[in-house]
């Protein structure tokens, strides 16, 4: 199984390295670039007994990656969403993290996935990251349909039936990176 952890901490590195460990391909994303390069070089942040082991064995065997680029990850079977939730000023959890990274997903999804909130959050907040992740995808239909609302050239003297088709391949090739 292709997994995605983001928000490579305490839960999320933890959990990333046990899934490597049971045979999954884990991409690890997280937005700390200096940790994302310690990690690679094999410099693991912090304490757990036996994860070096893990994270190394993984590393070098290949089913263990870091990226600070969601953009970057090949699309994954399950995305699990680890980042931090501090306390509010009025000590409920600051959600600001999860719903960025919900932002994210939502541009960069291209098909079915599961998402799991594994950061601590309060009911309800899983419909507020799907509504998030769902109004980023929304976004892309809206710019994919004003890029589609493409002007014939005047200048273009095929016959029509041609010039729709050359507007349909301009259309692809322009609408390409959000596919
Ligand atoms: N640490 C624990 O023992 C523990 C136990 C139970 C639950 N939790 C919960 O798990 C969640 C994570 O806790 P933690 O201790 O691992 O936090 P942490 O601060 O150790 O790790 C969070 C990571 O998320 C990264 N991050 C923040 N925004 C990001 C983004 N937009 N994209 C990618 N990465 C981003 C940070 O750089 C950081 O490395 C919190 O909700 C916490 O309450 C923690």
């Amino acid at each position: 199984m292709s997994i995605t952890v983001i928000g490579i901490g305490y839960v999320g590195l933890v959990a990333a390295a046990c899934f490597a460990e049971m045979g999954n391909t884990v991409m690890c994303v997280d937005s700390n670039e200096k940790k994302i390069t310690d990690l690679k070089a094999g410099r693991i942040p912090i304490h757990e007994p036996g994860l070096d082991e893990f994270v190394l064995r993984n590393l070098h065997e290949g089913r263990l990656k870091f990226t600070a680029l969601l953009h970057e990850v090949a699309p994954s079977d399950i995305y699990f969403i680890a980042v931090g939730t501090p306390p509010s000023d009025d000590g409920s959890a600051d959600l600001v993290q999860v719903l960025e990274v919900a932002r994210q997903l939502g541009r960069v999804l291209r098909g079915y996935a599961i998402v799991v909130n594994k950061s601590t959050v309060p009911v309800g907040t899983a419909d507020r990251v799907r509504q998030t992740i769902q109004d980023e995808i929304d976004a892309r239909g809206s710019q994919r349909r004003d890029a589609r609302r493409v002007e014939p050239d005047p200048h273009d003297e095929r016959p029509a039936d041609q010039r729709e088709n050359g507007r349909d391949e301009t259309r692809r090739q322009h609408l390409g990176h959000y596919r």
